[in-house]
């Protein structure tokens, strides 16, 4: 199933404490949004990827996708305030196509089966997104007390990719937009609207470079990735 991508990298990567735009720092060699960018130039799916940036990030984000030959990216959109604007935004310029997904740019080690299969499942479904089960168990608190265990056997930790058939994910965006509801994903404003969201089982490599131990987890991945192809 053929899509057209989004990747929200607008951010300013507070948590990475780094002075500047997580996505700019360079994990093996490559800036972070590089790595994402090459798991779709990869794809023979991806018919196009749209960026959020920041106006003064534009430029040098731009001469690197042009430094390394990436041949998919086809336009960015100034990203917004937050992340729901950021996709907004490009949502609001991509031309009209069956399959959108919507994919964080700090998630550089997203797998190309995971893709495939959230975006036929978007095309059947209307919508489809990466999760993990829960691993550790979970308990709700109350004054420093454990108020309620949750049962873990429902409960799944959510990733990007997220994907949706075009027309639901505008209406998606504009209802919320309208009525002033801020989600921390896309399928958040997808539920309101009505819709059922199914997950696709992702893998726990998909991590969001966030905090510094994530740098070092990533290159741990990378490293093992490389071992892999050698072996
Ligand atoms: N993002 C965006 N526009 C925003 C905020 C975030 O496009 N206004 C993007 C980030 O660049 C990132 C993705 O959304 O690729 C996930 O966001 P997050 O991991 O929270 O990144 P930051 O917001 O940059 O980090 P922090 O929250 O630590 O400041
Ligand atoms: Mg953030």
């Amino acid at each position: 199933m053929n899509y057209t991508a989004i990747l929200p990298a607008a951010g300013s990567g507070r948590r990475m404490k780094a002075g500047k735009n997580k996505l700019l720092l360079e994990l093996s060699g490559k800036p972070v949004f590089i790595h994402t960018l090459e798991v779709f130039e990869q794809d023979p799916a991806c018919e196009a990827v749209w960026l959020a940036v920041k106006q003064e990030e534009r430029d040098v984000i731009e001469s690197e996708i042009r430094r390394l030959g990436l041949k998919k990216v086809a336009g960015f959109a100034d990203g917004g305030t937050e992340r729901q604007d950021s996709v907004r935004a490009c949502l609001e310029v991509i031309p009209e196509c069956e399959v959108v997904l919507v994919h964080d740019a700090a998630r550089p080690f997203v797998s190309q089966e995971v893709i495939t299969r959230l975006a036929e499942a978007a095309q059947e479904q209307g919508a489809a997104i990466a999760g993990v089960r829960v691993k550790d168990t979970i308990k709700k608190e109350k004054e420093g007390f454990v108020s309620e265990t949750i049962d873990r056997e429902s409960l799944w930790m959510i990733q990007t990719p997220q994907a949706f058939r075009y027309g639901l994910l505008l209406e998606a965006v504009k209802s919320a937009a309208e009525q002033g509801f801020l989600g921390t994903d896309e399928a958040m404003l997808a539920e309101r609207i009505g819709q059922r969201v199914q997950i696709v089982e992702s893998s726990y490599e998909n991590i969001k470079i966030t905090t510094p131990d994530d740098l070092i987890h990533g290159k741990a991945i990378l490293a093992s990735r490389q071992q892999e192809e050698e072996k």
